[in-house]
C-alpha cells in the first residue's frame, strides 16, 4: 500500500531497530507521506517530566485534507463509507470519496453558520448514523475540536463533560436505534443543558422523525440549515500541535479526564499503525465495530482508514439483533475483509449457538483484529477458528485513548500470533517492563508494570484544563516513564500478554470505568452511607462490577433499594455502568488508618476466599467472616 508498510518479519526488525535508533528520522520519513500546507521545523521536542511532548513543531495541515481532498484525484469514486442500518430491512448508505467530502464540507459549513470557529470545543452525542461520522470530519475542517460522548452516557455525565471543556455548541440526533428500542436522544441533551451556560446551540440531525422539543434560538435541524449553505468549504490551517479532539475516559480517581490530542502526530500514527497491524490493502473492506464514542471508532473506524483511502463500514446496530448472525450477514453482505471487534462480543456470540455462524459464508475475510480488554484463550479460538476458518490472522491489539493508536499488536501475518498474546510492540514503541520500584526487568519469562520510555507521535499531550493532572496520572509514578496501568507478562520468546488493571479502573465490556466514579454514583442515594466498588471475573463482560454498600437503615424489603441503587448509577452515569452484584453489609475492612482493603474485596467478589492473606491490621476483623458469609 504504501511505502513504510512492512511486509515480512525482517521488514519489522529493520523499521523497528530505526525506530529506536534515530526515531527522529523515521518519523519524519512517515510524515513525508501526508499532505502539509507548510513543513515542520522540528520533529520531536519531549520530556516526561512535565510532560511536554510536541511532533512536528511548525508543520501546518488539516487531517481532513489527509482524509478526504487527497484521496479526490485517485480514489474519488471509491467508496469511503458504507453505513448499514439497525434494521436490516432498511437501505444502507454509501458515500464515495468525492460525495463524503462535500457531506463533510456542508456540514462544516453548517457549523460556521451558527457561529462556530477554530478552537471552540463542540460536544457530539450522536448515535452510529452517518452524520456522526461527518460531524467529527466537519469540526475537524473548521478546526473546533470534537468532544465525541459516547450516546449510551446519561444526562449528568454528558454535562459533566461539556462543562469540563466549556463546549459552545451540541450537535446531536433526535433519537437513535438500538436493536428493539429505539430512544430519546435529544430529550437526554435537553436535561443536560439545564446545567451547562456555555453551550449557545444545538444542531439536531433527524434519525427517527420523532417531534422534540426545540428551544428557540438555540435548537436548529440540521436538515434545515443545510439547504442554504454552500458544498465547498476551504479548511482550516492548524499547527500539528494544535488540539483535534477531547476524549474522556475514566481514571482511578473522581471524574473523568479529557485526553487531549493533537493534529500532526495524530493523524501520522493513525495512519501508520492501521495500514501495518491489519496489513490494509487498496481493494479491502474495512469493518470496524466499535462506536465512535470510543477510542477505537476515532482511530480505527474513522481517520485511520480515511488516512489510508479505505473504504470503512459504519454498523447503526448490535451484534444480536435480529439475531446473532448478524455481524456476519454484514461480513458476507459487503466482503468485508478485515473485521475488527472486542473480545465482549465474541463470547456474547460464542455463547449462542454455532449455526448462527457457521450458515455464513465469511469467504472474504482476511484479518481478525481484537481489542477493548484481554482476549480469553476460549474466545481467541472460537474467533480464529469459526469466524477466520483457521485462514486469518487474529491481531490482539493493545492499546489505550491516551496512546491515540494501537501500541502493541501482532501486524496480520507478519509478527507471530500467540492466543491471547498482544505479542511485539509496533516500530516507535518502545515498552518495558519495571518492578514496584520503577526498576526495569530486562530479562524474558517475567512479569510487571508496563510502561513506555519514549514519546510516539500519537502519546496523549495533556488532560484537559489539568495538566498537573496528566503528570499525576501517567508520568509521576516512575521518574521518566509513561506509565500504562496495566500489568504484563514477557514470555520467554520476548511476546508481551497484557494482564489488566493494576490500578482501581476496570473494564467492562471493554468500557473503562473507575471504581471511585461508581462509588460516587452509589452514594448519591440517600439510603447509602458507603460504598465500595470493586471488579470481578465475568463470562460475556470480561468484568461485572460488584458493589458492597452500607446504608442507614435497613429497609424490609432489599430487592427495592438495589433497584433504586441502580437507577441512581444509570443516572449520574448511564447504563453501561449498572452493578451487576450489590452486597449489603454493615461494615467495610478497613485498616486502622480508614484505607479499605480492596483486595481482600476482591478476592469475596471472585469467590475466593480461601485465603485471604494478612488481615491482622484490619481495625474490624469481624467484618470480614460478615462479608464472606453474605458473599454473592
Ligand atoms: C485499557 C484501555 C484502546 C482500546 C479500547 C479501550 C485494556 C485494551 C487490550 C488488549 C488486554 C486491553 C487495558 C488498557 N485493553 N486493549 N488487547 N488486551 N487489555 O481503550 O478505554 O482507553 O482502555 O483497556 O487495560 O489499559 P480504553
Amino acid at each position: 500500500m504504501t511505502n513504510y508498510q512492512v511486509k515480512t518479519y525482517e521488514e519489522y526488525e529493520e523499521a523497528y531497530k530505526r525506530s529506536v535508533e534515530d526515531p527522529e528520522g523515521f518519523w519524519s520519513d512517515i510524515a513525508d507521506t501526508f499532505t502539509w500546507r507548510k513543513k515542520w521545523d522540528k520533529t520531536l521536542e519531549w520530556n516526561f517530566d512535565e510532560p511536554n511532548i510536541k511532533w512536528f513543531q511548525g508543520g501546518k495541515l488539516n487531517i481532513t485534507e489527509n482524509c478526504l481532498d487527497r484521496h479526490l484525484k485517485t480514489r474519488g469514486n471509491k467508496l469511503a463509507l458504507i453505513w448499514e442500518p439497525n434494521d436490516p430491512k432498511e437501505r444502507f448508505v454509501r458515500y464515495t470519496y468525492r460525495e463524503l467530502h462535500e457531506k463533510v464540507c456542508q456540514f462544516a459549513n453548517v457549523l460556521k453558520k451558527n457561529g462556530a470557529k477554530k478552537g471552540d470545543r463542540i460536544c457530539i452525542y450522536m448515535p452510529m448514523i452517518p452524520e456522526l461520522a461527518i460531524a467529527v470530519l466537519a469540526c475537524a475542517r473548521i478546526g473546533a475540536i470534537h468532544s465525541v460522548v459516547f450516546a449510551g452516557f446519561s444526562a449528568v455525565a454528558m454535562a459533566d463533560r461539556i462543562n469540563d471543556a466549556q463546549c459552545s455548541m451540541v450537535l446531536t440526533s433526535d433519537g437513535l436505534n438500538r436493536g428493539t428500542k429505539q430512544i430519546p436522544v435529544k430529550r437526554v441533551v435537553d436535561e443536560a443543558l439545564e446545567s451547562c451556560a456555555s453551550v449557545e446551540k444545538v444542531i439536531v440531525v433527524e434519525r427517527l422523525g420523532w417531534a422534540v422539543n426545540m428551544v428557540e434560538g438555540r435548537d436548529v435541524w440540521f436538515h434545515d440549515e443545510v439547504q442554504t449553505v454552500s458544498k465547498e468549504c476551504p479548511a482550516e490551517e492548524m499547527d500539528a500541535e494544535d488540539m483535534l479532539f477531547i476524549l474522556y475516559t475514566s481514571g482511578s480517581t473522581g471524574k473523568p479526564k479529557g485526553v487531549v490530542h493533537t493534529c500532526g502526530g495524530y493523524m501520522v500514527y493513525a495512519q501508520y499503525s492501521f495500514t501495518n497491524v491489519f496489513q490494509y490493502q487498496e481493494s479491502d473492506v474495512y469493518w470496524c465495530t466499535a462506536d465512535i464514542g470510543w477510542i477505537t471508532g476515532h482511530t480505527y473506524l474513522l481517520y485511520g482508514p480515511l488516512l489510508s483511502g479505505a473504504t470503512t463500514l459504519m454498523f447503526e446496530g448490535v451484534p444480536t439483533y435480529p439475531d446473532n448472525g448478524r455481524f456476519w450477514q454484514v461480513v458476507d453482505k459487503f466482503g468485508v475483509t478485515i473485521f475488527y471487534t472486542a473480545p465482549t462480543a465474541i463470547r456474547a456470540l460464542m455463547a449462542g449457538d454455532i449455526d448462527d455462524v457457521l450458515s455464513y459464508s465469511l469467504d472474504s475475510l482476511k484479518v481478525l483484529g481484537s481489542v477493548g480488554e484481554p482476549i480469553n484463550e476460549e474466545a481467541w479460538h472460537w474467533y480464529h477458528t469459526h469466524v477466520g476458518k483457521e485462514r486469518c490472522p487474529v491481531v490482539d491489539t493493545w492499546w489505550q485513548t491516551e496512546t491515540g493508536g494501537i501500541m502493541i499488536s501482532t501486524i496480520a501475518g507478519v509478527t507471530p500470533m500467540k492466543p491471547s498474546h498482544a505479542a511485539l510492540p509496533l516500530p516507535g514503541i518502545q515498552p518495558i517492563l519495571v518492578d514496584s520500584e520503577g526498576n526495569e526487568i530486562t530479562e524474558n519469562g517475567v512479569e510487571g508494570y508496563l510502561c513506555m520510555k519514549f514519546p510516539w507521535p500519537s502519546i496523549i499531550r495533556t488532560t484537559y484544563g489539568d495538566h498537573e493532572r496528566a503528570r499525576l496520572s501517567y508520568f509521576s509514578t516512575y521518574k521518566g516513564l509513561y506509565f500504562t496501568g496495566d500489568g504484563a507478562k514477557r514470555d520467554e520468546n520476548g511476546l508481551y500478554r497484557i494482564i489488566g488493571r493494576v490500578d482501581d479502573v476496570i473494564n467492562v465490556s471493554g468500557h473503562r470505568f473507575g471504581t471511585a466514579e461508581i462509588e460516587e454514583a452509589i452514594n448519591h442515594n440517600e439510603h447509602v452511607v458507603e460504598s465500595a466498588v470493586v471488579g470481578y471475573p465475568h463470562d460475556v463482560k470480561g468484568q461485572g462490577i460488584y458493589a458492597f454498600v452500607i446504608l442507614r437503615d435497613r429497609p424490609e424489603r432489599d430487592e427495592y433499594l438495589r433497584a433504586e441503587i441502580i437507577e441512581t448509577v444509570v443516572e449520574k452515569i448511564g447504563k453501561i455502568a449498572k452493578p451487576d452484584k450489590i452486597q449489603i453489609v454493615s461494615g467495610l475492612p478497613k485498616t486502622r488508618s480508614g484505607k479499605i482493603m480492596r483486595r481482600i474485596l476482591r478476592k469475596v467478589a471472585e469467590g475466593d476466599t480461601s485465603n485471604l492473606g494478612d488481615t491482622s491490621t484490619l481495625l474490624d476483623p469481624e467484618v470480614v467472616e460478615e462479608i464472606k458469609a453474605g458473599a454473592l
